[in-house]
């Protein structure tokens, strides 16, 4: 009998909609055969030691990822080098349609850019945007950046711009490639 793969999905966010992407991934990637931990950045950093594949996903603030993500990967590079990884990054601007992939986010290529480790396979989803949520200056630093952007500032604004079906896809896709190369 083939033994279920180990999989960490790590998440760094801070209204829980990259844990939710997470959670959705959770079903997907068990129906490919894995096993699947999900643990949050920065109380949660389990070693990559234990597990075949890690995927991290991490929403964007103010124009950046949390410190943690870099940390946990300078950390732990030499193990995330040697098994299968993937990262994606969650925003406001991959609403967009022409910077909602890899190639064409800011924040991903950025994070490419900085980061010592560069992963198998890279995603980023939209986010959501939910004004009522908000503690105070983060409701206005986030209207400010839509106002800047042309997106949306009417404060009764919830919305995901997730595309849950990319979501599965890189899911199904990342499952798929630790099965090949993990075996
Ligand atoms: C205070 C704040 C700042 C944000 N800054 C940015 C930003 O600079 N660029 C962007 O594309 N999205 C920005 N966002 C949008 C978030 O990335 C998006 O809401 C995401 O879904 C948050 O995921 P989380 O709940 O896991 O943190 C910001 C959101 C908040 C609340």
């Amino acid at each position: 009998m083939v033994s279920a793969k180990k999989l960490l999905v790590v998440h760094c966010g801070v209204y829980g909609h990259t844990r939710k992407i997470c959670e959705a991934m959770r079903p997907v990637l068990a129906a490919q055969g894995a096993e699947v931990t999900l643990a949050a950045l920065p109380d949660q950093a389990p070693e990559p030691d234990d597990f075949d594949a890690v995927l991290i996903g991490a929403s964007i603030r103010n124009g950046k990822h949390n410190p943690a993500v870099l940390e946990f990967i300078e950390k732990h590079r030499a193990q995330l080098e040697d098994r299968m990884s993937g990262f994606f990054s969650v925003n406001l601007v991959a609403r967009k349609p022409h910077k909602n992939t890899a190639e064409t986010n800011p924040y991903v290529q950025a994070f490419l850019k900085s980061s010592p480790w560069q992963p198998d396979q890279v995603g980023v989803f939209g986010g959501r945007l939910n004004y009522r949520r908000y503690r105070r200056f983060d409701r206005w630093a986030i209207r400010f950046i839509m106002w800047m952007n042309k997106g949306p500032t009417e404060l009764d604004t919830d919305v995901e711009f997730t595309d849950w079906a990319a979501v599965e896809r890189f899911a199904e896709e990342f499952a798929r490639r630790v099965q090949g190369k993990a075996e």
